[in-house]
């Protein structure tokens, strides 16, 4: 990803930014999705002070999170951004517990989700989240 790119959680003022992409990519995934909001945390792709990315997630019970609204500006595409956004919300799964990280994946972006680890038939598709310190936990009860 471009060094200048950054991942953050979203500020009040990218909003209308953060609206303008979903409207530009809903058109392009099939349907005529909300623009981002509700509970969990909005991460923002930022090339210097503009959004080029967004990614929403939010636990949808105590060990399941959900990441819904992820959208990357066309001219950005193939770099690396929306893999960054995935990783931004693994990592916020994980640290609240969370053991797994799912999303209902378009058509039109299956290779991508299978790309940053997610599995399952679909539209379904699922990625562990777990950290490194949950898997010795489990590797020691096994033995
Ligand atoms: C899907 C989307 C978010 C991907 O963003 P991106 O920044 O281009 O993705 P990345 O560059 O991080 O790609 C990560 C990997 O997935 C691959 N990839 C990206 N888009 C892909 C696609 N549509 N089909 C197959 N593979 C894809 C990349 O080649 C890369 O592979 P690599 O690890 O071998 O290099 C972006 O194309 C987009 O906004 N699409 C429209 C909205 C959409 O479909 N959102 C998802 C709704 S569920």
């Amino acid at each position: 990803m471009a060094g200048r790119i950054r991942i953050m959680k979203a500020r009040p003022e990218d909003l209308i930014e953060v609206r303008e992409l979903w409207r530009q990519v809903s058109v392009e995934v099939g349907v005529g999705a909300p623009p981002p909001t509700g509970d969990g945390r909005l991460f923002v792709a930022l090339d210097r002070d503009r959004v080029v990315g967004c990614a929403l997630v939010a636990l949808e019970d105590a060990a399941m999170a959900r990441i819904t609204d992820v959208a990357v500006a066309r001219a950005l595409r193939q770099q690396g951004v929306g893999r960054a956004l995935v990783e931004a919300a693994v990592v916020w799964s994980r640290d609240r517990g969370a053991r797994s990280l799912c999303v209902d994946a378009a058509d039109l972006a299956l290779g991508f989700w299978r790309r940053v680890g997610f599995g399952g038939d679909g539209p379904r598709l699922e990625r562990r989240v777990l950290g490194p310190a949950d898997s010795l936990t489990e590797t020691e009860s096994a033995g």
